[in-house]
C-alpha cells in the first residue's frame, strides 16, 4: 500500500515535471536540452542600502530588477534543473557593473549545474570586466569596490567553459568546448574590456585574427562532422531596420562583414544578449543563412530564458518566463506583473532623459514622447511586437513629417515596433546538412 501511494506521488511528480518542462513541439529522439539565460547582472542584496535617497536615485534609470536579481537568477537555474538541461549557456552582463563579488557569488551559484554534472559555458559581457562603475550604496553613498580584470574572469569562471577548452584565441576570451560527443560550442568575445576608462565601452569590436581564429575553429568542426553552437554577447544581425544605424553599439563592429566570413565557414545560428530583447532574426550571404538567436535580459522584461534542443539537423527554441521568486519584493502582486511595472517606471525615466539629452526634445515634447518610446522598448523585449493602433498612428503621423519634433524619434519608434521575419520566442532552425 505504502509502495502504491509513494508510486502514485512519485507519478503525479514526474508527470507535473514534464509537463512543466514539455516542449510545444515534441523533440526528436537524441535530442541535447540545454538552456540559455543571458544579461543577468547579477548584483548581491547586501551590497545596498535598498531604502537609501542615493540606491533609490540610481534605481530611477535603471531598466532591470537589482538587488531580486539573485533571487530571479535562482528560480531560473531551478527551472533550467527542473527541465533536466544537458547543458547551459550565459551570453554575457553575467553581473551588473562587473563587481568582484558579483562575479565571486554567481560562479557558487552556478555550482548548482556542476554539482550534478551539467556543463555551463560564459563569455563576457560589456559591462563584467575592467568596469570603473562597481559601486556599493550602503551608509547612503555610492562606493567604488573591486571590478575584475580579464584573468580574473577566466579564473573565477575556470569550470564554466574554460576548463573544458580545447581551443583559445590568443587576443580575447573567445574558446571552443566540446559539449558532447558530435557537439562543439564557439564563444567569440567581442568586448572591449581592455580600452575601458570610466564606463564600460558598450560596441564591439573582434580583429582579423580573432575572426579568423573562429573561420577556422568552425570549419575544423565541421570537417570532423560536428555541429556547433554560437555564442556571443553583442548582437551579429540587426534585430531591426536600420540598427546597424540607430543602435549601432549593440551589434559588433562590421556585423555584415563578420556574419559574411562566419557563415561561409559554416556557422548556422549564434545565441546572444546585450539588447536585451527577446528577439530572432536572420541574415542570407550568398544564399546562406546566419540566424542570431537574442534573449531578452533575465532581470528584465519579460524575465525569460530559453529552453531548447538541438540535434544533428534542427534545434528547437522555445521561451520560459520567471513567475515566481523567493524574495520579499514588497507587494501582493504577481512576481512579473509587479517586475514589469517596476521596470516600466525605470525605462519611462530612461527614455525621458535620453529624448532630451540625445534628442533635444523640450520637457512638454518628452512627457508626450517617452510613453511612446518605453511602450515601443517593452515590445521589442517581449518579441513578436504587435503595436496598438495609437502607438501605429503616432509613428506614422511623424516619422513622414520631417517638421515634427518627433520625426527622428518616431523612425525608431517604428523601427522597434516592426517585427523582422522570424518569430521571436518559439521557433524551429532547420540546420544545414554536415556530414
Ligand atoms: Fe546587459
Amino acid at each position: 500500500m505504502i509502495v502504491n501511494i509513494f508510486l502514485l506521488i512519485f507519478g503525479i511528480y514526474e508527470i507535473t515535471t514534464a509537463l512543466k518542462c514539455s516542449f510545444a513541439k515534441k523533440p526528436p529522439q537524441g535530442c541535447a536540452r540545454f538552456g540559455v539565460m543571458t544579461d543577468m547582472h547579477y548584483y548581491p542584496a547586501n551590497l545596498v542600502n535598498c531604502n537609501s535617497p542615493v540606491y533609490q536615485n540610481y534605481l530611477k534609470q535603471d531598466a532591470k530588477l537589482t538587488e531580486e536579481s539573485g533571487a530571479v537568477i535562482d528560480a531560473a537555474i531551478n527551472a533550467m534543473l527542473a527541465c533536466e538541461v544537458e547543458f547551459v549557456i550565459l551570453a554575457g552582463d553575467l553581473t551588473n557593473e562587473g563587481e568582484k563579488q558579483s562575479h565571486l557569488e554567481l560562479a557558487e551559484l552556478l555550482h548548482k549545474f556542476t554539482q550534478k554534472g551539467i556543463q555551463v559555458f560564459v563569455t563576457p559581457g560589456n559591462h563584467d570586466i575592467n568596469n570603473r562603475l562597481a559601486m556599493s550604496y550602503l551608509n547612503n553613498e555610492q562606493t567604488p569596490i573591486d571590478t575584475i580584470n580579464e584573468h580574473d574572469f577566466e579564473e573565477i569562471y575556470y569550470n564554466f567553459g574554460f576548463k573544458q577548452a580545447y581551443s583559445r584565441d590568443v587576443d580575447t576570451l573567445s574558446y571552443c568546448a566540446r559539449v558532447k560527443e558530435g557537439l562543439n560550442i564557439i564563444t567569440i568575445d567581442a568586448n572591449q574590456y581592455k580600452n575601458n576608462k570610466d564606463k564600460p565601452l558598450p560596441d564591439g569590436i573582434l580583429s582579423d585574427d580573432s575572426v579568423t581564429w573562429a573561420e577556422n575553429e568552425i570549419r575544423s568542426s565541421l570537417k570532423r562532422g560536428e555541429r556547433i553552437i554560437g555564442v556571443m554577447h553583442h548582437g551579429l544581425v540587426e534585430h531591426f531596420e536600420n540598427q546597424g544605424k540607430s543602435f549601432r553599439a549593440f551589434l559588433v563592429n562590421d556585423f555584415d562583414k563578420i556574419g559574411q566570413r562566419l557563415v561561409e565557414a559554416g556557422l548556422d545560428f549564434v545565441f546572444t544578449g546585450h539588447l536585451h530583447a527577446q528577439d530572432i532574426s536572420s541574415a542570407i550571404y550568398n544564399g546562406k543563412s546566419i540566424t542570431d538567436i537574442e534573449t531578452a535580459a533575465l532581470t528584465s522584461v519579460p524575465f525569460a530564458w530559453r529552453l531548447c534542443c538541438i540535434n544533428h539537423d534542427e534545434l528547437i527554441i522555445e521561451t520560459r518566463y520567471i513567475d515566481e521568486i523567493d524574495f520579499d519584493y514588497g507587494s501582493d502582486l504577481p512576481f512579473r506583473k509587479w517586475a514589469t511595472q517596476r521596470v516600466w517606471e525605470g525605462l519611462l525615466e530612461l527614455e525621458a532623459y535620453f529624448l532630451k539629452q540625445y534628442n533635444g526634445l523640450t520637457e512638454e515634447q518628452t512627457k508626450i514622447a517617452a510613453p511612446y518610446y518605453a511602450r515601443a522598448f517593452m515590445a521589442h523585449f517581449c518579441g513578436d511586437e504587435n503595436p496598438s493602433q495609437e502607438d501605429k498612428e503616432f509613428y506614422l503621423k511623424h516619422k513622414n513629417d520631417p517638421q515634427s519634433p518627433y520625426y527622428e524619434v518616431a523612425k525608431i519608434f517604428s523601427a522597434l515596433w516592426t517585427d523582422l521575419p522570424d518569430s521571436d520566442n518559439d521557433l524551429t532552425l532547420h540546420l544545414r546538412h554536415i556530414d
